[in-house]
């Protein structure tokens, strides 16, 4: 339910607990009175005064990534990632974090598979448009993951990152001893087939190892996995994958569905590293 992940958010102008108020679309309202209305949509923007540098993915970038991902062709990945993060999941109260939900897809198997309160993250109003739609009982919140985030000390479980920005220190705040950050990254090769016939960005080397770098401080590393998933795309599906992701600020949507158009049966392997990280038990 919507309220049950409330207690656990920050208002981000005086850092107090926040309130639900009224009827959907909600108010989340502190206790000095700063308060935010819920879009239409049901999403909250908790973003207040200059407008972030970053170019957050735009409506057609992220209708792609909703067609995509619908088609069913990441299930493999949505079943490990539900798999990894459910075991500091299994109680009733227990609360994930999406950190750049994107359309909320990854999160929506989590929660269909374990009791959790969740609140999903991104910097696209467009993005959370669907993720609002899609996971209803979440708390989907505008905003930038390298600020501190509005959330109280110590109160997530589990965070979920999925091919989205990481702020290992805010993840370290929030998480509780014990609690994982589960993080997805594309490997060396990941749909190596389609990028060559896209313009799709290749996979910078040495991902894997900045990532773990990156979050060394903070965390242990506990787990690794990769996974291999075998595709075969029509020139529909070319078209979206290589526009859901960074490329697509670059690409023009109409011109990469005219030259994918006549594509049938284009066989690809996505190829993702699932990192697990631990938050240490018995700190303060
Ligand atoms: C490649 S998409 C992945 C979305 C989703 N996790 C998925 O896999 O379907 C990256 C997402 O991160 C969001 N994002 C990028 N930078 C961000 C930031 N600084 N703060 C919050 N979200 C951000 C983008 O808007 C986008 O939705
Ligand atoms: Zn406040």
């Amino acid at each position: 339910m919507l309220s049950d992940a409330v207690p656990s958010l920050r208002c981000p102008v005086c850092q107090g607990p926040f309130g639900l108020r009224g009827a959907a679309p909600f108010s989340l309202k502190c206790v000095a009175g700063h308060n935010f209305d819920a879009a239409k949509q049901g999403y909250f923007n908790l973003l207040t005064g200059k407008g972030t540098v970053f170019e957050a993915d735009t409506a057609e970038m992220v209708a792609a990534r909703n067609e995509f991902l619908g088609g069913g062709h990441y299930a493999p990945l949505a079943d490990a990632i539900a798999r990894l993060a459910a075991p500091v999941l299994s109680e009733p109260g227990s609360l994930v974090l999406d950190a750049g939900t994107g359309t909320g897809h990854y999160l929506h198997t989590v929660l269909e598979r374990t009791p959790a309160a969740a609140i999903g993250i991104d910097i696209s109003k467009f993005a959370l448009r669907r993720a609002a739609r899609m996971n209803p009982g979440a708390i989907n919140l505008v905003w930038d993951i390298w600020r501190p985030l509005p959330l109280a000390d110590h109160a997530v479980d589990a965070i979920i990152v999925v091919f989205a920005p990481r702020n290992p220190p805010e993840f370290a705040r929030v998480l509780r001893p014990g609690g994982r950050v589960v993080v997805v990254t594309p490997r060396n090769g990941h749909l190596k087939e389609i990028a060559d016939r896209t313009g799709m960005l290749s996979i910078e080397p040495g991902k894997d190892e900045r990532l773990a770098e990156s979050m060394q401080e903070f965390f242990t590393a506990a787990d690794s996995v990769q996974l291999d998933v075998p595709l075969t795309l029509n020139g529909r599906d070319i078209a979206d994958v290589a526009f859901m992701g960074p490329a697509g600020h670059h690409l023009e949507r109409s011109v990469l569905l005219t030259s994918t158009a006549a594509e049938s049966s284009v066989r690809a392997i996505a190829k993702f590293t699932l990192s697990v990280f631990t938050a240490p038990e018995g700190r303060s």
